[in-house]
């Protein structure tokens, strides 16, 4: 099967209603493009459960909360198609910004609760501006499942209270973070990192678990648990931290006790690059 690169919402359909006539289980994996392993685990896990598989690569002007973040971001689409003809991906969806939003966009999608904290609270309009092109691309592609990383644990939590607060009838699947060998998250924007910055880099991840070992073994004061991952990041002065939080796993919202799932979530700068990562953490009650 070869890939099929289609531009428009029309010609997406056409080929889609096709599939959907004889049954196929359709996958979606909603990206921005500057595609590696992370976004390379996603596809695999949907190419292991569909008939057939649409990564959408689309860098969405409306999620981004800085100008210069969106002019930056990389944009490498032959490299992206060789990337998915490799790991036998469908269909490529690759809109344009004026197919994507002819006119100026007057609705949207706004997850409360779920975005208010982390890096919703940095980033103010982000997550509307995920949650409306993810359900833009849901109600193009009709997908039956939707892949998404734990990367991106908040981005997953208000998919996740979208999908049933808005009775979306879309599967969602997350996929566990990929990493390299010292730990650091796989982000197209590692890319940015000089090689110092990437040196120090990995001390996030480290915080990250200092802070889950120290729950793991027994700690159930957040505040606690915290302060053992700020210790780890206090050793590399270069880093500049946005939150370190402990936050309920499914509504993202911060715990002071802990009794159940959390996840544990960090923002930082190194440079002019921001990096986030975060690990779950389970506990009996
Ligand atoms: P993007 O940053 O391209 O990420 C696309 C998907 O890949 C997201 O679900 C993200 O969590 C996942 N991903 C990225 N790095 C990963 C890693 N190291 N391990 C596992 N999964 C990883 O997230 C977006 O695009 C956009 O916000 C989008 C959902 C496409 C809406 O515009």
């Amino acid at each position: 099967m070869t890939l099929d690169l289609i531009r428009t919402i029309v010609d997406v359909r056409k080929r889609l209603d096709l599939s959907r006539v004889r049954s196929r289980i359709i996958a979606l994996v909603p990206t921005m493009g500057a595609l590696h392993a992370g976004h390379g685990a996603l596809i695999d896990h949907a190419r292991r459960e569909a008939d057939l598989v649409v990564v959408s690569l689309f860098v969405n002007p409306i999620q981004f909360d800085r100008a210069e973040d969106y002019q930056r971001y990389a944009r490498v689409l032959d490299q992206d198609l060789e990337f998915c003809a490799a790991r036998r991906v469908d269909v490529v969806f690759a809109p344009d910004v004026d197919e994507m939003y002819p006119q100026p966009q007057k609705t949207f999608v706004e997850v409360s609760g779920v975005s208010d904290h982390l890096c919703g609270a940095f980033r103010p309009g982000h997550f509307r501006g995920v949650a409306t092109v993810v359900m833009k691309l849901f109600t193009i592609v009709q997908p039956e499942t939707a892949y998404f990383g734990q990367k991106d644990a908040q981005q997953l939590a208000v998919i996740k209270r979208m999908v049933r607060d808005l009775n979306v009838p879309v599967r969602i699947v997350p996929v566990a973070t990929v990493r390299e060998p010292d730990g650091l998250a796989l982000s197209s924007r590692n890319e940015r990192l000089t090689p110092e910055q990437r040196r120090v880099s990995p001390v996030l991840y480290r915080a990250l678990q200092a802070a889950r070992q120290k729950i793991l073994d027994g700690c159930r004061d957040a505040a606690v648990a915290r302060e053992a991952g700020l210790a780890i990041l206090s050793t590399e002065p270069e880093v500049r931290l946005e939150y370190f939080e402990i936050v309920d796993a499914e509504d993202m919202q911060p715990v002071a006790r802990i009794t159940g799932p959390v996840c544990i979530a960090a923002a930082a700068w190194l440079g002019g690059t921001r990096l986030i990562d975060n690990v779950l953490c389970e506990v009996a009650g």
